[in-house]
């Protein structure tokens, strides 16, 4: 079976992230083509990066980048749920990245992103050049959801449409075809 992780990108206080985290999981979780898990980095509760050898070097000391390079390394494929910080990348999920390295490679990842006009995709822009340091292979699918402001009902609640959820299903297609694909081109690829 296909493991996807989902993490989310923002730990704020009253975070919008968590809703299309959410909303994205519950798509994911009625597949019966993949196992899914909503990694919510406010529960990983990662440090600001503090191992002092570089990921590369695989040496990790703390006990929470070991537990944190088993979670990622038994997924087959990602979804970065990410807000867009100054046009780039939220750092909450950055340090989450930048604690590991073989552990991403290999595998695709996809992306829902929100914001104001541009819907986070200058954030994704971004990722796609990240992901390509650490090998993973990023996907042309994805959803975003710009100016999401306007579209919350009074209780803060995103209404969202038939056509997003055309998307997410598009890109769960995606990332399932080529989670499958490098799950098995690793193989060959990853020498023990
Ligand atoms: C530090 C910071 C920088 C921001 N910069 C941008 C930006 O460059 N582009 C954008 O569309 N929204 C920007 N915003 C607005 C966010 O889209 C909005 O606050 C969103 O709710 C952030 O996601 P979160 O609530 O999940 O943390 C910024 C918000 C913060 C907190």
């Amino acid at each position: 079976m296909i493991r996807i992780k989902i993490l989310t990108g923002s730990v704020r206080p009253g975070r919008f992230n968590i809703q299309p985290a959410t909303w994205i999981y519950e798509i994911a979780k009625k597949r019966t083509d993949m196992e899914v898990e909503l990694l919510d980095l406010q529960e990983v509760n990662l440090p600001f990066l503090d191992e002092s050898v570089p990921p590369s070097q695989r040496q990790y000391s703390k006990e929470h980048t070991k537990k944190w390079s088993k979670i990622i390394g038994e997924a087959d494929g990602f979804i970065f749920v990410t807000p867009e910080y100054n046009h780039g990348v939220s750092p909450v999920l950055k340090n989450a990245v930048d604690y590991l390295f073989y552990e991403w490679h290999y595998k695709p990842v996809s992306f829902v992103s929100y914001g104001s006009l541009a819907g986070g995709s200058r954030a994704v822009e971004h990722w796609r050049g990240i992901a390509a340091e650490i090998k993973m292979y990023d996907l042309r699918e994805q959803v975003m959801l710009p100016n999401y402001w306007e579209n919350l009902d009074k209780n803060g609640k995103y209404q969202f449409n038939d056509a997003q959820e055309k998307s997410a299903s598009a890109m769960l297609d995606a990332l399932i075809f080529w989670a499958k694909k490098m799950k098995e081109a690793r193989k060959e690829l990853q020498k023990p």
